[in-house]
């Protein structure tokens, strides 16, 4: 199958300050991830807060560059300057408030995106973004209104459309319904769906909510401190997840079938900081299986039950 983006290894680090005359400490954001994304298909990333989504969602929409490791697109390497390559990637966040110029209407949110970038005449940029708002479903009298005149739901459609509208191959979805009601939710993940087999988009979609993801998601990768621990097939990692970790996070999902309800993993003490990682597993203090060894080596990842697992235990 065809590759629209392969990350092979990144690294991010960032150095902060601690003191006014100290030595500024080394904050490992991203350490070591390779992933792709194929048309058609969403990858999405999981993990607890500080582990690294919105730094890897910076590095695939090339608004940072990686410290180390290689970011190919389209088949070609992902420089900054490369602007045919940046409208390739689009990005969607979370709070949609943020994102969305509070003085400008919606007519103008998403036709500036064509001004900037295309030759298109005022007609058309009006005729493209008309489409895009019924694509996603929002009404032609929305095209004068502003984004305070709209609920969650309806400005994060906004929000997706403008990403669209340079025709990306790539979305990256950062916490796109975490802000949203249920149900509301749903009907934005339904959205999503329908889009990507539309328009044969790769969808890279962040979330630290297991359930969201378990109904968009072909592929999952687990990340913990910077690192992914489980990649594979999201049914298979969901089904019967290999990485302690991963059984943690699944176990405190909750479940709609409670015939199926799992053991309850509890995961100890708290998130050690991206400033001290943990020597040997990163995961190995919080691990209800851990051994002396995890201590001592980072463990590779390999092949166990069709996705790959970075755990010297896991069978
Ligand atoms: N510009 C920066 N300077 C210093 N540290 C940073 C910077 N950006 C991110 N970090 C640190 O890198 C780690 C990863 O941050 P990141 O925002 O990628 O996590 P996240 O998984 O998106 O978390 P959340 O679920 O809370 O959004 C965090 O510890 C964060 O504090
Ligand atoms: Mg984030």
């Amino acid at each position: 199958m065809s590759t629209v983006l392969q990350a092979t290894d990144l690294t991010r680090t960032y150095e902060v300050k601690r003191s006014v005359f100290g030595a500024p400490a080394l904050v490992r954001a991203l350490n070591g991830v390779s992933f792709e994304l194929t048309p058609g298909k969403t990858l999405a990333v999981v993990g607890e807060s500080g582990c690294g989504k919105s730094t890897l969602a910076r590095l695939v929409t090339m608004i940072e560059e990686p410290s180390s490791g290689f970011l190919t697109i389209d088949g070609r390497p992902a420089v900054h300057t490369d602007k045919d390559l940046r409208r390739t990637v689009q990005i969607v966040f979370q709070n949609p408030y943020g994102s969305l110029n509070p003085r400008q209407k919606v007519g103008s949110i998403l036709e500036e995106p064509l001004k900037i970038n295309t030759a298109d005449n005022a007609e058309t940029r009006r005729q493209k973004a008309r489409a895009m708002m019924e694509r996603v479903g929002l009404r032609p009298e929305h095209y004068d209104r502003y984004p305070h005149m709209f609920s969650g739901g309806q400005r994060q459609r906004i929000a997706i459309a403008r990403a669209l509208m340079l025709n990306p191959k790539i979305l990256v979805l950062d916490e796109p319904v975490s802000a949203l009601d249920l149900s509301i939710q749903a009907q934005v993940l339904n959205l999503l769906i329908d889009l990507q087999a539309e328009f044969g988009l790769a969808y890279l979609f962040i979330s630290h909510d297991l359930s969201v993801v378990k109904h968009i998601a072909d592929e999952v990768m687990v990340m913990y401190l910077g690192r992914p621990v489980e990649s594979g097939p999201a049914e298979t990692v969901f089904a019967a997840p290999k990485h302690p970790y991963t059984q943690a996070l699944l176990s405190a999902t909750p479940v709609a079938d409670p015939a199926k309800k799992r053991e309850r993993v509890q995961l100890e003490g708290e998130l050690p900081s991206p400033l001290s990682i943990p020597s040997g597993c990163a995961f190995h203090p919080r691990c209800p299986i851990a051994i002396p060894k995890c201590a001592k080596v980072i463990p590779a990842e390999r092949l166990v039950a069709r996705r790959q697992v970075a755990c010297i235990l896991a069978e």
